[in-house]
């Protein structure tokens, strides 16, 4: 009889891409069966923006509801590998969700560091629920990262931060997932960008996959920060990022200078959106194509919208006419319940009673 474990998402990430991962005999083959996410096409987006193909990578339906589990998955096995009794991170909430989650299936500890008052109250939720050993730091995500990387230099503590070169191992199976879907890369990839480690391993995926003549072409990276939080756009570090998406509310990337490098080398750009043209795409995508991102996500598909406006978007040789188009929709929104119901916190009571409800509804 097949095993559930057999199906290919139940399978995970390892066991997947084995070839292609530092995997080797030692490896514990751990897996909440990440990876496998939905490429669903656009409905009713893809009319606005006047492209060939728009099609959003679901990195929300990842056991723990972001794209984090991919790397965490390989970094935290490749600690078990190395006897490493606990993991570390410093996170705006996500990645601490992923690595709490991961570290409790493989039986290590999990040291968490986030900025104070600061993170989605769904994420804190995930970490306290498995258990991590939380710290709220006073300071931002650039503070606790600076502190976290002294931790791991000091004691024998596995640093599960995007600068452990698993994460973004791992992190590149999404590109070829992509490619595997659609048959070929896309033309452009729209990705929201905070401490830069997705974009830098989605860069990775498809040159590979190119290089492997799994894919006649590599997409150009097209990369969102919050206009609040835009170091790379600025071109300098900042002290004090703000942003509505908290998920990227970072000041100084820790891959910022691999960030540019596929942004260079793709030909491709970063920009920074708003909080208001953020705010619009993340409710434009939960009412017209039903998808409940978070505010980050939504980043990358106000970059869309805000690149579609522009005039070489629409005539000439560089126009999305004939272009297929992928925006990575990078964690839930139920993560971040305070943003959805800042649009409508109050729900109308009714009484328990046919007439009321029907007049309510506007059906009396
Ligand atoms: N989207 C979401 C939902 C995120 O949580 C993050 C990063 C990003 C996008 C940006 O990805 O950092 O690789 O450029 N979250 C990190 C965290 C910082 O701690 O969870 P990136």
């Amino acid at each position: 009889m097949e095993r559930l474990t057999d199906k290919p998402a139940a399978r995970g990430v390892l066991d997947r891409y084995r070839d292609r991962l530092p995997v080797t005999n030692e490896t514990p083959m751990l897996s909440l069966g990440e990876g496998g996410t939905p490429l669903v096409s656009s409905r009713r987006l893809i009319e606005r923006i006047g492209c060939k193909d728009l099609y959003f990578k679901l990195e929300m339906c990842n056991p723990t509801s972001s794209f984090k589990d991919r790397g965490m998955v390989v970094a935290v096995a490749k600690a078990a590998e190395a006897d490493a009794r606990a993991v570390l991170c410093a996170s705006t909430g996500n990645t601490s969700a992923s690595a709490a989650a991961y570290a409790a299936r493989s039986g290590l500890d999990a040291f968490v560091l986030v900025p104070h008052g600061r993170v989605a109250k769904g994420k804190l939720a995930q970490a306290v629920a498995h258990g991590a050993r939380i710290f709220a730091i006073r300071g931002n995500f650039d503070d606790a990262l600076a502190i976290a990387r002294r931790v791991s230099e000091k004691h024998p503590i596995a640093l599960v931060n995007s600068v452990n070169p698993h994460r973004i191992e791992g992190q590149k199976t999404a590109a070829f997932e992509i490619v595997d879907d659609l048959g070929d890369a896309p033309d452009l990839l729209f990705i929201p960008v905070g401490n830069a480690g997705n974009i830098t391993a989605y860069w990775r995926g498809f040159v590979e996959y190119f290089q492997a003549e799994r894919a006649s072409q590599k997409p150009r990276l097209i990369g969102w920060q919050a206009a609040g939080a835009a170091p790379i756009v600025r071109g300098e570090p900042l002290d004090d990022p703000q942003t509505v998406a908290t998920a990227i509310r970072i000041g100084n990337p820790a891959s910022w200078e691999a960030a540019v490098a596929a942004r260079d080398e793709s030909g491709g750009e970063i920009s920074a959106v708003t909080d208001e043209e953020i705010l619009a795409a993340y409710r434009l995508l939960a009412e017209e194509e039903g998808i409940f991102c978070e505010p980050a996500s939504a980043a990358c598909v106000a970059g869309l919208l805000k690149y579609a406006a522009r005039p070489e978007a629409l005539e000439g040789p560089e126009s999305l006419r004939d272009q297929t188009i992928v925006c990575v929709i990078t964690g839930h929104g139920l993560k971040d319940p305070e943003t959805a119901l800042a649009i409508e916190a109050e729900v109308p009571e009714v009484d328990a009673d046919l007439a009321a409800v029907e007049s309510a509804m506007g059906l009396a």
